[in-house]
């Protein structure tokens, strides 16, 4: 298995991981894989508003603070995932049943406070994440759908809270099935351009990336050449490739699918490594081992391998993929 490393040989961009506090202080393995072979963290839940945001007036950032000294300390840099997001508002903010103005200005402080206090540190900023459908309408549970006339306005006023409060940050919208869904990837390009005319700061869009050893190529390639011609910076934001495609409880893993996603992997990044080098940003695989994958924890499929290390932390095919793809 080859010495060399992805983090050594992607000197255009940023090379993350999508991390846990718990995880960091538990396991020696993880830690070490982790600051060996990445230079950029993201959190996978503890910057979302729910894990931060108590009370109207009470703020838990002792895992932020821990996770940004951490990526500190070794030379990392923070990607902030992500300040709005439909699925991590508080219940007791949803709860409150705010109107639109009362809605906004109890986001606006939550944006000044949480971007505020790591001005400078989280160098970007997921600011919104999943508001569109596939065919580009606005998501009904998005929270903001009809609760404000113009939706998309109030967004590009988060996008100007956050700019305020850190002008250094570079500032994204995320989302899913953004190569494959031309009604959404539109719609995530047209709200870039009202934004920029209207002078509101939006520096790049993020495209998840969770897709399997089956997604078409060829679809991938398009949807991708098309969201790159926005301009804007682009981040492929939380990678990972299924081989388990049918959510299989008895599936087994096999040479041939693993081979399929090396593949999967070697194309996404030689894709990636080809667009203008002033829109890279970073590639950020979601986890780091199958044995803690997100997919294996909601019960997306238990028996699932869709990351770059294996369960002892031994470097997959799907490594391999990568660093040919470089
Ligand atoms: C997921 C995390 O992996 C889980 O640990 C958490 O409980 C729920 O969120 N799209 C996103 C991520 O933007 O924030 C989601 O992360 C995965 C889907």
């Amino acid at each position: 298995i080859t010495t060399q490393k992805i983090k050594d040989l992607t000197t255009t961009f940023k090379f993350g991981a999508a991390v846990k506090t718990a995880n960091l202080k538990s396991e020696s393995a993880y830690d070490n894989t982790f600051k060996g072979e990445y230079n950029q963290l993201s959190a996978e839940f503890e910057m979302k508003m729910n894990f931060i945001w108590n009370s109207e007036t009470s703020y838990n950032f002792t895992n932020v603070d821990y996770l940004v000294n951490y990526a500190q300390q070794n030379n990392m840099t923070v990607h902030g995932h992500t300040l709005l997001w439909y699925q991590s508002f508080p219940d007791w903010f949803k709860n409150a049943n705010y109107d639109s103005v009362a809605f906004e200005s109890k986001v606006k402080v939550y944006i000044e406070t949480v971007v505020g206090r790591y001005k400078g540190k989280i160098k970007s900023w997921d600011v919104a994440n999943e508001i569109f459908n596939d065919d580009g309408t606005m998501r009904i549970e998005s929270q903001i759908q009809g609760k404000f006339k113009d939706p998309i306005g109030f967004v590009g006023r988060c996008f100007k809270y956050a700019a305020i409060a850190d002008p250094d940050a570079k500032l994204f919208y995320n989302d899913y099935n953004v190569v494959l869904a031309a009604g959404k990837r539109t719609a995530m390009k047209n709200m870039a351009i009202r934004f920029k005319n209207a002078g509101i700061p939006i520096h790049g869009l993020g495209e998840q990336f969770h897709y399997r050893i089956s997604t078409s190529q060829t679809q991938i390639n398009s949807g991708f050449a098309d969201l790159v011609s926005s301009g804007l910076l682009i981040h492929l934001s939380e990678i990972d490739c299924k081989v388990n495609t049918t959510n299989s409880p008895t599936y087994v893993v096999n040479s041939t699918d693993l081979q399929k996603q090396s593949d999967f992997f070697k194309n996404i990044v030689k894709l990636y490594n080809a667009i203008p080098g002033n829109q890279k940003f970073a590639m950020t695989t979601w986890g780091i081992t199958d044995k803690n994958t997100w997919l294996r924890d909601s019960g997306n499929g238990n028996k699932e391998y869709p990351l770059l290390f294996d369960e002892n932390y031994g470097k997959k095919p799907a490594y391999v993929g990568f660093l040919d793809g470089l």
